[in-house]
């Protein structure tokens, strides 16, 4: 077992380390959610797709006059918030107050001739402002703020975390650099409403609702947008109106299997994406895969975009991991610092294979903190405990009730700082018994593998199944020596030292990948890492720096 040396600087005690976490928070713009009562996940997921609903995408000239398009939009509607962001050139987000304004400036666009480009006639949000006469370019007109739609690279990230006088602090640096920003979230969903536009001229009462890291509050900057089409609205209106005689027939085909109708839903949405959807590109149909999607590219908001069927179970995984990520902010914190370890370490990659995948990653995490003394987030089984009437959920014959209400969960007791958390993280997964245990966040235990997967995290949801069922013997090995070498990087540095002398230390020692050597065993002769360390640094001060940046870019 490694030893524990913890790394405090000496004026670090608990209370001055979670004071100065909450400060850091604080600057992390998430104020707003300290003071006020936090709201449930389907709260802010109903809020943000009405948002989106009257929201507009517009692409902009290079030198766009950013108070003549406000003015001119203004004739539509009231404005709630806009920004601009770069993507193959400068667009601008528009959100009005009203639903009406967008359908009052879709009444006067112009729609390119028909002879010219044999267009398909559908109304889009989408809109390019020109003017006529350019105006010259003035003393008074200033560039617009573009807003950042992606990460800075890790080399530069490594830089920012030399300024921080803990691991804590670093920490929440990076979360504070990768965490999607609120112009992201709102692109997101309106990437989902755009694409609802087009499901509801085939099924018009469906919804397109994202799920995934997109929504549990552990998304990156640069992560996929997992989206999946809704009839449950319809579903439970169907079963609500259930009265009399009839039973309908007219918009509905009846088919063998669920996957069937799966399968020939997401292939029609994909043809019309493909043929019709403004800025669909790359559009791939896997619907042979245990969950059926349709992949493509959407240029307007620039992401890569998966789109499912109904996937009820992933849902309530993403509202689990919401509330985990919002009950106590160490929490993302963690999480972000180690997805990002573990990209540059090559253990998770964007393309699925034997490897971990950031999900599986996520939920280690939550399981390390359901096994705090005391637990930093509670059991999937105490969070049933306290769900209501309304929070109840039977899914396909799983009972996937817990509660919403954040409020009902008591704040945790636990005080150790993230410096601690990160070291024994590594040392925890480190040490663990792959062999015979499993991961069961639902008891907050490990149990038995119930089968031989090198390993095997219990699906919460339906308990049958292993998250983790990709990962092969060497990708778990290969996490395991690489959280040795990282625990045993944390307790050996000589910080105040690596400091003086302005080398990476802490967090940033450890995004710096250990060379190929060390991936097979473990290191434990001292003096070891940090030779390791400084041959890395040099290489890095060789090599084009943009190497590390592909090394983590998604
Ligand atoms: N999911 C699941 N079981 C799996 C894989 C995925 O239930 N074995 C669900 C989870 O709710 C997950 C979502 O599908 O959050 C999307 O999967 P994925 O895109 O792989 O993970 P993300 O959490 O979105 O992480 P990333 O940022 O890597 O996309
Ligand atoms: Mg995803």
């Amino acid at each position: 077992k490694l030893g524990k040396l913890r790394h405090r600087t000496p004026e670090e005690t608990p209370v001055v380390a979670t004071e100065r976490r909450m400060k850091t928070f604080l600057l992390c713009g998430m104020d707003a959610e300290v003071n006020t009562r936090k709201k449930t996940f389907t709260e802010v997921q109903t809020e943000r797709r009405e948002q989106a609903e009257r929201t507009v995408l517009i692409k902009c000239p290079s030198r766009v006059n950013e108070k003549k398009l406000l003015q001119y939009l203004s004739s539509h509607g009231k404005i709630n918030s806009h920004f601009f962001f770069e993507n193959r050139g400068i667009h601008a987000l528009i959100e009005f107050s009203e639903k009406s304004s967008v359908a009052s400036l879709q009444d006067v666009v112009g729609i390119p001739k028909a002879v010219e480009h044999h267009v398909v006639p559908f109304k889009s949000r989408l809109f390019t402002f020109t003017l006529k006469n350019p105006v010259a370019k003035t003393a008074e007109e200033t560039p617009v703020h573009l807003s950042r739609q992606s990460h800075i690279p890790v080399n530069e990230l490594i830089q920012k975390l030399h300024q921080a006088d803990s691991i804590s602090s670093q920490m929440y640096i990076l979360l504070n650099e990768y965490q999607l920003t609120e112009e992201n979230i709102k692109l997101r969903f309106l990437a989902c409403s755009l694409v609802q536009d087009f499901a509801r001229a085939y099924f018009p009462d469906s919804t397109v609702k994202p799920f995934g890291s997109s929504v549990n509050t552990f998304g990156k900057l640069g992560c996929d947008v997992d989206m999946f089409l809704d009839f449950r609205d319809t579903q439970e209106h169907a079963a609500k109106m259930k009265k009399g005689p009839f039973e309908m027939e007219y918009q509905m085909k009846r088919l063998p299997s669920e996957r069937l109708a799966t399968q020939k839903i997401l292939s029609v949405i994909g043809d019309c994406l493909d043929n019709f959807g403004p800025g669909c590109m790359s559009v791939q149909k896997i619907l042979n895969a245990r969950c059926p999607l349709v992949k493509f590219a959407h240029q307007p908001t620039g992401f890569q975009c998966d789109l499912s069927v109904s996937n009820s179970i992933a849902i309530r995984s993403s509202e689990l991991l919401y509330i985990y990520g919002t009950l106590d902010p160490r929490v993302r914190a963690l999480v972000f610092s180690l997805r990002c370890w573990a990209r540059v370490h090559g253990l998770t990659n964007s393309i699925p294979g034997t490897w971990i995948t950031n999900f599986s990653l996520t939920m280690m995490v939550m399981f390390f903190l359901q096994k705090r003394s005391p637990p930093i987030i509670p059991t999937l089984d105490q969070l049933k405990e306290l769900a209501d009437e309304k929070d109840k959920h039977i899914i396909g014959g799983y009972d996937c009730s817990f509660v919403s209400d954040l409020s009902k969960i008591n704040p945790t007791k636990n005080t150790e700082t993230l410096d601690e958390l990160l070291c024994d993280f590594f040392e925890y997964f480190g040490n663990f018994d792959f062999r015979k245990n499993s991961l069961n966040l639902r008891r907050g235990k490990e149990v038995n593998k119930p089968e031989s997967s090198p390993l095997y995290i219990w699906n919460p949801f339906e308990q049958d199944l292993n998250i983790s069922k990709n990962v092969n013997q060497p990708q778990l090995e290969k996490f395991v020596a690489m959280a040795r070498e990282s625990a045993w990087i944390l307790q050996k540095e000589d910080r105040t030292q690596r400091m003086i002398n302005k080398e990476p230390w802490g967090l940033a020692a450890l995004l710096i990948p250990f060379g190929k050597s060390n991936t097979n065993k473990m290191r434990r002769t001292k003096g070891m890492g940090s030779e390791t360390i400084r041959s890395l640094l040099d290489s890095l001060k060789l090599s084009n720096a943009s190497n590390l940046q592909k090394a983590v870019g998604k």
